[in-house]
């Protein structure tokens, strides 16, 4: 069936991707975008991407403005949509609690808004931390009662990012829940380029961390052997997404997009480095000591790490039997990660 779609941050990574598979399928989408002059060169890459360009249109609008800053003739554009996949957000390291929740927060609660009072499917993105929930309690969620959680505090330790990512994931299950309105969510884990081609945009964690340790920034493996940092391809993320958005049972469901085979940290930089034709770093830094080290002014710069990006690498392992039981109903292919990793490479280095 070709359901009529509405996507925010469709000019993202995951979001090309997401218009490319959608159209591929024959899905008109409506993509919510701040600079609509720019859909040409969105359709084009949508196009290399394997989709079909010409089902895409451009509403003109912004996640930080009220209303989403839609006209009135986009909001009835909009208001056709069967399903919304929200996935704009404000991703940079160092972002204020007010920049940060001005997009993600207050962006992603007018989205649900919108989908709620006009009926529509909502798919929204997450984050697998979001699963984590020794992490949540540890970084000052309050799991019980969320409206609760002092989230001024919780954006102090985690950052402006991922701060963002968690108030909003809680306030908009609160607004559905108010409204009525219908939802799923999915939490990807770090994706990973396109299996087959390797595609990743320079901005994504994964090709900053091959930058880094291509650049011979990245000499110690932090954290311990247990460590780990998963990893999705966007490829499979994106098929995931569009099987859980169009299946009526998935409607209240969280699903975990993450591929339980990534190899722990040591493993990962071993595939990444032998790769760049590298020697892989042997030698552990404990997390503490990493954070402790980035709070000298500069050094994060010349390593080109964030603190905030630590908190991404854990050693705590995830239960993804409904994600494969998904995966099943659909026969979607879980790509080799490891191959995919070395796609991802060579796409960088190409
Ligand atoms: N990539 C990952 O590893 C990862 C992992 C877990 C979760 N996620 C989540 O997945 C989603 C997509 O991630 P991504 O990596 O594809 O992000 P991305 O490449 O940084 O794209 C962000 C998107 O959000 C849009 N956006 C930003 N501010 C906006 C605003 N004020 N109004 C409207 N649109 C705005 C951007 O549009 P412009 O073109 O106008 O800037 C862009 O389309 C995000 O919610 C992210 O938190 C990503």
């Amino acid at each position: 069936m070709r359901e009529e779609c509405f996507v925010t941050g469709g000019t993202g990574y995951i979001g090309q991707h997401l218009l490319a598979q959608l159209t591929a399928k024959g899905h008109p989408v409506s993509v919510l975008m701040r600079k609509p002059e720019g859909l040409p060169a969105l359709q084009q890459l949508v196009n290399q991407h394997g989709g079909d360009g010409s089902l895409l249109s451009a509403v003109a609008g912004d996640l930080a403005k009220p209303e989403l800053g839609l006209s009135a003739e986009a909001l009835l554009q909009v208001q056709r949509a069967k399903v919304v996949f929200h996935l704009g957000a404000h991703f940079a390291w160092g972002l204020s609690l007010e920049q940060a929740r001005a997009v993600t927060v207050n962006g992603a609660v007018r989205v649900a808004q919108l989908a709620a009072k006009h009926g529509s499917r909502l798919l929204m993105l997450s984050g697998f931390m979001l699963e984590n929930h020794a992490h949540l309690r540890r970084v000052g969620v309050d799991l019980e009662q969320p409206q609760r959680t002092d989230w001024p505090a919780v954006y102090r330790r985690v950052g402006g990012y991922e701060g963002s990512k968690l108030e909003a994931h809680f306030k908009v299950l609160e607004c559905m829940r108010a409204l009525g309105g219908e939802l799923t969510i999915v939490h990807p884990a770090t994706v990973c380029g396109h299996s087959q081609t390797g595609h990743i945009l320079p901005a994504q964690p994964l090709a900053e961390l091959i930058s880094n340790l291509a650049s011979g920034k990245l000499s110690a493996i932090p954290g311990t052997a247990q460590h780990w940092l998963p990893l999705v391809t966007v490829d499979f993320l994106v098929a995931l997404m569009i099987a859980a958005a169009l299946d009526p049972s998935q409607v209240g469901q969280q699903i975990l997009a993450l591929d339980e085979h990534t190899p722990n940290l040591p493993g990962m930089l071993g595939v990444l480095a032998e790769r760049l034709k590298l020697k892989p770093p042997r030698r552990f830094m404990p997390i503490g000591v990493l954070r402790w080290l980035l709070k000298i002014p500069g050094l994060p710069k010349l390593l080109s790490t964030s603190p905030e990006s630590l908190d991404f690498i854990q050693t705590t392992r995830f239960d993804t039997s409904a994600t494969k039981a998904l995966a099943l109903k659909y026969q979607l292919r879980w790509p080799d990660i490891t191959q995919a990793m070395q796609t991802t490479v060579t796409y960088l280095a190409r």
